[in-house]
């Protein structure tokens, strides 16, 4: 089965949303989970889409919708004025992982980010994601630095 790397579309969000629903499983306990108002999202998937800086790509097997990555470029004034390259939203559906797919959503991260002259590709993985630790270690990431959050959001101020 083919493989193919492609930034999503619009109508691409419905497959999109089931799929980054299954973050959800690791979900930071405490820290609500649940879709936005539908024309909200939808208002917030053509904000995402039409922002230069933004490369939301999807991993495509036979029209299925397999995995995700958002790439975001930050324009920077250190490092000679080269952009940071930030990765979130990582997810390869249940059924594919292990295939290659995260890989071949990271190579083109990584090519992108080259291509836009970044001095580096940083991102965040949750304590308890292990498996996405070994991950991103055999793509040639390094634990490098302790990554600090703070919630806004909160399941009693819901
Ligand atoms: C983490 C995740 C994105 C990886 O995607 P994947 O398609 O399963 O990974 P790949 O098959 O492309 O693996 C690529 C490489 O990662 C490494 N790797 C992947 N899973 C691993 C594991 N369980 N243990 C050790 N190394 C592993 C291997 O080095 C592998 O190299 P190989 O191709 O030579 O075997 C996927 O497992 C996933 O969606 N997990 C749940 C959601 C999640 O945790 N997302 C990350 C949030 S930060």
């Amino acid at each position: 089965v083919r493989t193919r790397i492609r930034r999503a579309r619009v109508d691409d969000l419905p497959a999109l949303l089931d799929l980054l629903d299954e973050l959800q499983e690791r979900a930071t306990p405490g820290v609500p989970w649940k879709r936005g108002d539908a024309v909200w999202t939808a208002t917030v998937w053509e904000e995402v889409l039409s922002d230069p800086r933004r490369v939301y790509l999807v991993a495509e097997e036979d029209d299925r919708l397999v995995g995700t990555a958002d790439l975001v470029l930050l324009p920077n004034l250190t490092h000679g004025a080269r952009p940071i390259a930030f990765v979130d939203n990582v997810v390869v559906t249940t059924d594919r992982r292990g295939a290659g797919v995260g890989r071949a959503l990271m190579d083109d991260i990584m090519r992108r980010a080259e291509t836009e002259g970044c001095y580096k590709v940083q991102l965040l993985s949750a304590n308890g994601r292990s498996r996405a630790h070994a991950f991103y270690e055999g793509l040639g990431f390094e634990a490098s630095s302790r990554g600090y959050r703070r919630y806004l959001i909160r399941d009693a101020g819901r």
